[in-house]
This record gives C-alpha cells, structure tokens and sequence, in this order.
C-alpha cells in the first residue's frame, strides 16, 4: 500500500469515521492511538497525510495527549480535527482557552478565504453547516497561519498554513451532520496531500490475496462458516488465495433461521464449488440443551459444543496449520482510555473464543482493517449474491437465546415460521435495507385468545427490529400500524401454537437487541 493516511486517535468517540471518509475519498487509512505513535513509527508507516483526531481531553489540562512532533517533521500535511486543531495550534505557541459558549451541535461556519481545503465545495464569504462539539477553543493564531473560515463561538474554526501543509477544523467534518465534510476530507487527501487515489475493493483483493499467501504459505487454512456475511466473504478470499488448502466448516446447531442451513451449503457447494464439511448437529445440540433455561447456561452449552464439534471435523479433515476468522477492523482499533484505566485498551474479538490457542493454530484475519461495509463491498467484488451481502447479523448462539425457557423442537418450529413471515414481509415491504436486525422471539407466556368459535391459550411472540451502525447502540424501527398488523395478523394465522403479537419498543440501551 504505497498511500497511507495515518489518523492519530486522541480518544474521540468518532475517529472511526475519519478513516472511513479517507477511504471513501479512495485512500487508505489506519487508525492509531497518540500515545504509540513516535519517530520510528511514523518514519515506518510514512503517511501521505496525518491527520489527528478530536478527543475529550483539554489542552489547558496539564496531561493533556499531545502529537509526536515527528508527526509534523515528516514532510506529509497535516490535519487537526477539533482536539487535533487545539493541540496543534497549542504545540505551534498559540493560546487555547475554554470557550465562553462551549458548542454542541449545529453550527454554522463562513469560509473567509480561498482554502486548499474548501476547492469546489466551500466558497469565501459562503455560509455552511457544520457540527461542533468542543469546550476549548483556538484563542490566537499561531505563527505562519491565517483563518480561513469562522463561526459566531470560534474564530478560528478552520486555519491553515498552506507553506507548512498545516490545517485545521475546529468541527468535525467526518460525521454526517457537516454535509459538506466528506468532500473537505478528500480535498486534504486528494488535493492537498495529492494522493491519487485508486484504494478499492478491487485493488485490497488483490493485495490480500498475496499478504495471506506469504502469510499462510504452504500451510492449510480451516475456516468456520456461520452463514453471516463476514465469515463468508472471509472463506472466499481465502479460496482465491490457497484454493484447495482451504477447509470450510459449517457446524450446524440446528438453532438456525429458516432455510439458512440448506442456504450456505448450497452457495459454498453450488455456487461457489468449494468443498464444505457440513456437520449437521441439529440433534446434540437440542440434547445438550434438554432443560436448560438459564441464558448464559444455553450460551456456554451452545459455545462448548460448537468447539467440539469444530475440532472433531477438523481432525477428520487431516488438521490444519491456520483457522481463519471474520474479524473486523473495529474490533482490532485500539481504543484510547483516559480515566485512569489502562491507557490503552484492546478489543480483540474472537468469534470463536479460545479456539486457536486449544488447537495450536495461527490466526488468519483476511478481514481485519476492514469496516463492516467495505466487506459487503469486497464479497460483491468476490462474486457473493446480494440476499447474502446485505444480510443482517445473526448471534452465533442463534434461535436459543430468541426463546426465553427451555430449547424444543416444537417451539423452534413455531418460532423459525414466525420469524420467516415477519422476514418475507420486511422484505416484501423494501425495508430490509434500512433495518439493522430483525426477528421473532417466543415468550415463554400463554395468552387467551379465541379463533372462530373456540378460545385458545397459545404463547405470544415478540417482534424486534432496530436500527444501529454498529450493534454497539440501537433504536427501534418505527414502522407504521398497518404493516405490524398484518405481520400480527399473518403469524397468529398460519403459525400453530403462537396467538398473540406484540412488539419490542425498547431502545440500547438500556436494553439489549437479543432478548437473552
Ligand atoms: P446485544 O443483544 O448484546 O447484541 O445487544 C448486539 C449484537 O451482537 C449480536 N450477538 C451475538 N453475536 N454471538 C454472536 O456472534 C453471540 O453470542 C451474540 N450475542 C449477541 C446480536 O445479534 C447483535 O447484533
């Protein structure tokens, strides 16, 4: 990767997003944190452009997080964001103070200059929508810079000292609320930093496929399949890489949605026409399970069972030198920690915990600088059909923890219908897209109800849907009465056992999106 733009994190809750912008504009990007980022790293990682993030902290406060001055030596423009403007300017001998009116939320700037930065977006005297969220504000210009936009509470909301390749914003241009950020992100990138562009899913193929090749080298590669976009995309690009050194196995719980099962096989059979071992353990897991009602129990079961079974096909296959896993790039950012915690927190996500450390393998991560919808962009580019690009997340544990009570095959019968009618209907409706997750659950509760002539007590079943980035936060969907009605109305019909509907209004948090 030969253009690489490095975000130097300082703890903002939207750093993320800088990265993404970056990459949008055709770049690619990394995130770090401030405090591993020194002379030698930056000299190693030789960014096209720096940029450095917002973050809670004050500059006025004596631990203020400050830039490695090797940052601004290293002959790439710089770009401070809010906290990265201050601590900046400050470190150039400008003064930074609170502000008399601290700004959260809207605000309006007035680009007063022609700027590298607003080219074809921002014109001088224009008035524009940005979004604000700071305490401290630039107070004088450091030496060498001019103002090119301000706002009623910050003078200086955004500087430059173009001889330098010095810039900084005062708002935040990554988040969407500042419209016209994205198109100011790739003007520092594009323009001013003059990457050319070209990063894409097309052109990351490519150089994955030769990072897990020297990586993986002669070895062989075993993959879990969950039926969920990111394992999925994971096993194909490491099918181009190693071909038949790659051995996919698909354990299935028998916990899975309606039709899923027959719906991987058939693509990684059919479709794709890359083996898979398909251990169809519907029946021990139901076994394991007789009984149990607790929530983490049916959890714990679920994922001992799944380990053992997981190694069992693995040995039958001959072993394996590597286990891939559909890891993302949000769950290997370090996050920045300033409350006395340790500095630096990771967040190592395991999908399937413990298991290479058991099995003495080395861990492939195909997928680990990625965001959740570069993935999706790359299975597409990988071949992989719409219906599972875009599908919504599905708990490892599945259709277990969506039925408060004991595991019966009865009630996963009830349960998988009424989830693929409330399904069908949110697709039929073109909703799909624009909800996070959706599904069924069935209440371990019987309710009177009466159907004809004859009064029913069947159990009542809960409809869930949200909208979330990142599962992380959740609200859930608004939609309208009549669609609910006849979702309501479809399940108590046609579904056996089930005579009551209702629906799940409860945001995260306070609570959670699975019920259990
Ligand atoms: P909660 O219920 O914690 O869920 O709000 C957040 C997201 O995580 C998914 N989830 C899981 N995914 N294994 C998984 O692979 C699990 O054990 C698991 N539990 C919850 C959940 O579906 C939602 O997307």
């Amino acid at each position: 990767m030969s253009e690489r733009v490095l975000i130097v994190d300082f703890g903002s809750q939207v750093t993320q997003l800088i990265a993404r912008r970056v990459r949008e504009a055709g770049v690619y990007s990394e995130v770090h944190p401030f405090n591993r980022v020194d002379g030698a790293f930056v000299a190693d990682f030789a960014p096209i452009a720096v940029i450095l993030s917002g973050g809670p902290a004050s500059v006025a406060s004596s631990s203020a997080p400050s830039a490695h001055p090797a940052l601004f030596e290293a002959g790439a423009p710089v770009l401070g964001i809010c906290y990265g403007q201050q601590v900046m300017a400050a470190q150039m001998g400008a003064h930074v103070r609170p502000a008399d009116h601290r700004e959260f939320g809207r605000a309006t700037v007035e680009a007063v200059a022609d700027c590298a930065l607003f080219e074809g977006v921002w014109e001088p005297g224009g008035r524009y929508p940005v979004w604000m969220s700071h305490g401290d504000r630039v107070e004088t210009l450091p030496e060498g810079f001019r103002v090119a936009a301000r706002s009623d509470a910050a003078p200086y909301a955004a500087i430059a000292d173009e001889s330098r390749g010095l810039y900084g914003v005062q708002f935040h241009p990554e988040v969407v609320h500042t419209p016209d950020g994205a198109g100011l992100i790739r003007n520092f990138v594009r323009r001013i930093a003059g990457a050319k562009g070209g990063w894409s899913m097309a052109a990351f193929r490519e150089t994955a496929v030769a990072q897990i090749r020297a990586e993986v080298g002669g070895g062989r590669v075993v993959c879990g399949l969950s039926g969920g976009v990111d394992s999925t995309v994971a096993a194909l690009l490491l099918h181009e890489a190693v071909g038949d050194r790659l051995h996919c196995i698909f354990v299935d719980t028998g916990l899975m949605r309606a039709n899923e099962a027959e719906e991987v096989v058939g693509l990684f059979r059919s479709h794709f026409n890359i083996p898979l071992a398909h251990a169809d353990a519907g029946p021990l897991f139901l076994e394991r399970l007789a009984g149990v009602e607790d929530p983490e129990s049916k959890r714990k079961i679920i994922g001992a069972a799944f380990v053992e079974l997981f190694e069992a096909e693995a040995a039958k296959l001959g072993g394996a030198d590597f286990l891939a896993q559909g890891t993302l790039y949000p769950d290997v950012i370090e996050s920045v920690a300033f409350d006395g915690g340790p500095s630096v927190t990771i967040k190592s996500h395991h999908n399937v915990g413990g298991l290479p450390e058991r099995m003495g393998l080395g861990l492939v991560e195909p997928l680990r600088m990625l965001f959740k919808d570069e993935v999706r962009a790359l299975g597409q580019e990988l071949g992989l059909p719409d219906r599972f690009v875009g599908r919504h997340p599905f708990p490892g544990p599945g259709l277990a923890i969506r039925m408060p009570g004991a595991v019966e095959p009865d009630k996963l019968e009830a349960l998988r219908r009424a989830d693929a009618i409330f399904l069908e209907e949110i697709r039929r409706a073109g909703l799909y897209d624009d909800i996070w997750q959706a599904f069924a659950v069935l209440l371990p509760v019987r309710t009177v109800g009466v159907m004809g002539d004859d009064r029913t007590y069947e159990q009542a079943c809960a409809l869930r849907a949200v909208t979330s980035a990142d599962g992380m936060t959740a609200d859930f969907y608004p939609f309208d009465a009549v669609f609910l009605g006849r979702v309501a109305v479809r399940i108590v019909n046609e579904v056996p056992g089930i005579n009551r509907v209702v629906y799940d209004v409860t945001s995260k948090p306070p609570g959670t999106i699975e019920w259990e």
